[in-house]
């Protein structure tokens, strides 16, 4: 038996609050004893705390008894797994065929140049994460990104920059 609760009310900055610490730890008694399920379980891991820093890491390795080396191989080989928090602006890529054949991947070149990041990362000051998804359902009107809410279609690489600033700007207020 591992020790469930610890560093509970912690003041030292952590991605887990309570609530969070408890859909976790429920998450990981739902796999203990199938190691073979530990994709599965840092993905329902990353929907409760919303991304997987290394304390979460450490508790799913403990939990499901994988070495820690393991878990962290996983987390970093798999695109879909992130180790920063997403971004006040998330933004989503479509590379589904209809928006690839119209030039999402120059989109996405783009998009990586202007934010420095590459595709499942997210900006050091926490403004934009990028991701790439498979259809966003506007196939009509690719090549297509959505930012939190707003749907961007017909992107050329050249709007790329005035879309951001649009987004910098709001954030300034
Ligand atoms: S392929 Fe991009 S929206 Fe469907």
């Amino acid at each position: 038996m591992s020790q469930a609760t610890c560093c509970k009310g912690s003041a030292h900055g952590t991605a887990l609050d309570e609530a969070k610490l408890a859909a976790l730890d429920a998450v990981i008694a739902k796999y203990r004893g199938s190691p073979g399920a530990l994709i599965s379980a840092l993905h329902e891991a990353q929907e409760v705390v919303g991304y997987l820093p290394q304390e979460v890491q450490v508790r799913v390795a403990e939990g499901l008894g994988v070495p820690l080396s393991e878990v962290y191989g996983v987390v970093s080989f798999y695109a879909l797994f992130s180790m920063k928090p997403k971004g006040r602006f998330k933004i989503s890529l479509c590379k589904g065929t209809a928006c690839y054949v119209r030039g999402a991947p120059h989109v996405l070149e783009r998009l990586e140049k202007e934010l420095g990041i590459t595709a499942g990362d997210t900006t050091d000051d926490g403004m934009f994460s990028l991701d790439v998804v498979r259809c966003l359902g506007a196939c009509g009107l690719g090549p297509v990104i959505t930012i939190n809410e707003d749907v961007h279609a017909r992107l050329k690489p050249d709007r790329v920059p005035g879309v951001l600033e649009a987004y910098r700007r709001a954030d300034r207020g």
